[in-house]
């Protein structure tokens, strides 16, 4: 990045409630990490968002148009979700959902956006797959790589908790890289 370009600023939202969640310690290696002239900010507001009512998308609860005036805000997202039964978790989902309504309001389009994920066995390719088809809808564009996958992520985080793994958070540095060429050339375009 150019020293006289602005800082991006990245909102990070982790698909999961868990206090020791896995997905949460890779949003904290972002924060971390992050290189110079990109910001990351985690949202840590998902387990006050109530579930999805299109009855009241048009007079949302407060939690969401906080939700929606954070993703507004941000250049670019960042998100490290689980996999849930080969698929996206219902809180994640829940969220999304809410953002992008009403129709017309979708606080998504044209966002740039880079996936990660921490799981067990193959570390979430399906949930991330699932993602991505959700975010054509959303007119989302979608990072493509580097793909950040970490497998097995239990055995992985050390006795505190968090990838202090030195190839597990360049491969997360190394994402941030690219979504802060990805951010500043759609916004060239
Ligand atoms: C309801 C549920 C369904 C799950 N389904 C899958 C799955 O389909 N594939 C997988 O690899 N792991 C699955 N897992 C394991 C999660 O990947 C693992 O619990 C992960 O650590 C959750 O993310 P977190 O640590 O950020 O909370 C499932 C876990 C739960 C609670």
């Amino acid at each position: 990045m150019s020293a006289d370009l602005p800082s991006i600023r990245v909102l990070a939202i982790a698909g999961s409630l868990r206090k020791g969640s896995l997905n949460k310690a890779l949003v904290r290696v972002a924060i971390q990490v992050a290189p110079p002239g990109v910001i990351v900010e985690e949202f840590m507001e998902l387990g006050a968002i109530p579930l999805f009512n299109e009855d009241i998308e048009k007079q949302p609860p407060e939690a969401v148009r906080a939700l929606k005036a954070r993703v507004a805000a941000a250049d670019a997202l960042l998100i490290a979700t689980p996999e849930y039964n080969n698929s996206i978790p219902g809180v994640l989902k829940n969220a999304i959902d809410w953002a992008s309504r009403p129709y017309g309001d979708n606080s998504f389009e044209d966002k740039p956006v880079a996936i990660m994920g921490a799981g067990a066995s193959l570390g979430g390719v399906r949930a991330q797959l699932s993602l991505r088809q959700v975010f054509v809808y959303l007119d989302m564009h979608a990072l493509n790589k580097p793909q950040v996958l970490v497998a097995n992520a239990k055995t992985r985080v050390d006795a505190s908790g968090e990838f202090s793994d030195p190839a597990i958070r360049d491969s997360v540095r190394q994402l941030l890289v690219a979504l802060d060429v990805w951010t500043r050339r759609l916004k060239n375009r």
